[in-house]
């Protein structure tokens, strides 16, 4: 299981000590939330804070976009070293162009994500699957930390399972949204893989909140 702490939810008046203390648990990822005002209501982090994480933390970088424009921002993050760039489908809603850019990203040595908004279907993920790196299922409407997990979240984990041993395909499954140990544990029988946490890790002791998912 692979844990990444939403910083989302950090301190963020001491950020780099927050990431350190990350370091010192469990997790592998750290899930960076890059949000415009555009496609949520809400913004956060651009390219000059993903810098000062990338200078703060050796933790692979899960950069989570949550924005209208991921073509166009995928190539500043791609050079500014993000690991992972996980995009809305649902931003572009265009196959082809969805296509393009899971393969661009992939073209860097970047793994490529892909989600949707929990109320699109999931069969929106279909042509995407045989390409993309990771398959994230929002287990919330994005947008903000600290909301309630949705439950169908658990089906659809199941549902990436099965197609995936099915059709032989190589994605992760990652859910983000509401994820504490009980519902992490949901997700984890369910087969996810990656198990994103903002405020359940950071509004507690983030050690043992982080090691709690190994329990
Ligand atoms: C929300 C973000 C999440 C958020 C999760 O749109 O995608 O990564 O940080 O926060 P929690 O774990 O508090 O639900
Ligand atoms: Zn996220």
């Amino acid at each position: 299981m692979i844990i990444s702490p939403s910083i989302l939810s950090a301190d963020f008046s001491k950020l780099e000590q927050q990431l350190q203390t990350v370091e010192k648990s469990k997790a592998k990822w750290i899930h960076i939330d890059v949000m415009d005002g555009h496609f949520v209501k809400n913004i956060t982090f651009g390219i000059d804070i993903f810098k000062a994480v990338k200078r703060s933390t050796s933790l692979f970088t899960d950069v989570h976009f949550v924005i209208s424009n991921p073509e166009y921002y995928a190539d500043i993050f791609i050079n500014e070293g993000a690991d992972g760039i996980t995009f809305h489908l649902d931003a572009v809603d265009d196959v082809d162009r969805n296509l393009k850019l899971i393969k661009y990203i992939k073209s860097h040595d970047v793994q490529a994500g892909i989600t949707l908004r929990p109320e699109t279907p999931v069969t929106e993920y279909l042509p995407y699957l045989k390409e993309a790196d990771l398959v994230l299922v929002m287990s919330i409407e994005p947008g903000f930390g600290g909301q309630k997990f949705r439950k169908d979240a658990v089906e659809k984990i199941r549902w990436l399972y099965e197609i995936r041993k099915k059709e032989k395909y190589n994605y992760l499954i990652q859910v983000d949204g509401g994820i504490n140990q009980e519902t992490g544990k949901l997700c984890a029988q369910a087969g996810a893989d990656v198990l994103v946490s903002g405020s359940y890790v950071f509004k507690n002791d983030i050690i043992k909140a982080v090691d709690s998912f190994f329990e």
